[in-house]
């Protein structure tokens, strides 16, 4: 099913690449949330690829909801994580591909079309990039990390802004990116080029691939209070494991404030 899930998202990560360019029609899910006509026809690809081969197996999509079955397995998908990028031409997005048995991830895939890079993970069987297997950084000092994170869709009108958090982590942290694809993030953490990555209001489609590659590469995914992480909750704090309580540390700390006029 390992292989089964790779050929698939390189399959959907080459009709999102060869989209990049075209005109694409965008219709809004909410004031900054968008979903383009290629998010849809990845789903469509990837759905039907679930159904032609697994008939039985409940898929839950970015897009399409889920489609329940009576099977103990779930495939969690997000056609293209990173819609704002994809839209606007940055191109940092990917596929997202997860199995789910009897509740636990299983295996994970990403696949990131513009750099030709599939991140794959089987429970137990260790993590890979391009077939190569990868391992989380040894950078073990919170003030020598490069982070990274995201923002929830409704920054703008909810109390859970993630500023704070961004606010503290910038004194705290040697750098900070935001690069607007969550499940890239993490499986950069699980190949080293971030040290850690943290967001909330996240979906089952944006963590189920990426925190699977992470654990299997050795690194930690648990909340922001270090409890067992799920991908039906909104925290994620995946790191190296090296930083990882200090990282608990910092997204505990009341807003730096800015006590200097
Ligand atoms: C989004 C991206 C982004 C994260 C958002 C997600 P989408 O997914 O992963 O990095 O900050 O919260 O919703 O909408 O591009 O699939
Ligand atoms: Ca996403
Ligand atoms: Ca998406």
């Amino acid at each position: 099913m390992l292989d089964f899930a790779i050929r698939v998202a390189q399959d959907a990560g080459r009709l999102l690449r060869d989209r990049v360019g075209t005109t694409i029609d965008i219709g809004h899910k909410g004031a900054i949330d968008i979903v383009t006509d290629v998010d849809l026809a990845s789903e469509q690809l990837i759905r039907d690829h679930i159904a032609t081969h697994y008939p039985r197996h409940e898929v839950l999509a970015e897009e399409g909801g889920l489609a329940e079955n009576s099977s103990e397995y779930r495939w969690i998908v997000d056609p293209l994580d990173g819609t704002t990028n994809f839209a606007h031409g940055y191109p940092v997005f990917c596929v997202s591909i997860a199995l789910e048995w009897k509740g636990e991830i299983i295996l994970g895939v990403v696949y990131n079309p513009m750099r030709d890079e599939l991140f794959a993970a089987e429970r137990g069987g260790g993590a890979a990039l391009n077939q190569r297997p990868i391992r989380v950084s040894k950078t073990s000092d919170l003030t020598q990390s490069l982070l990274s994170t995201g923002f929830p869709y409704d920054v703008k009108t909810s109390k859970w802004t993630n500023l704070n958090h961004w606010t503290n982590f910038t004194m705290n942290a040697q750098a900070l990116r935001r690069d607007g694809a969550a499940a890239i993030d993490l499986c950069y953490v699980a190949c080293g080029r971030f040290d850690g990555f943290w967001e909330l209001g996240l979906n089952p489609w944006d963590t189920a691939a990426g925190a699977i590659i992470v654990e299997e590469a050795g690194g930690r995914v648990t909340d922001f209070s270090g409890n067992a992480f799920s991908n039906y909750k909104p925290q994620i704090l995946a790191s190296n494991g090296f930083i990882h309580d200090r990282m608990i540390e910092v997204l505990a700390l009341p807003e730096a404030g800015n006590e200097k006029d």
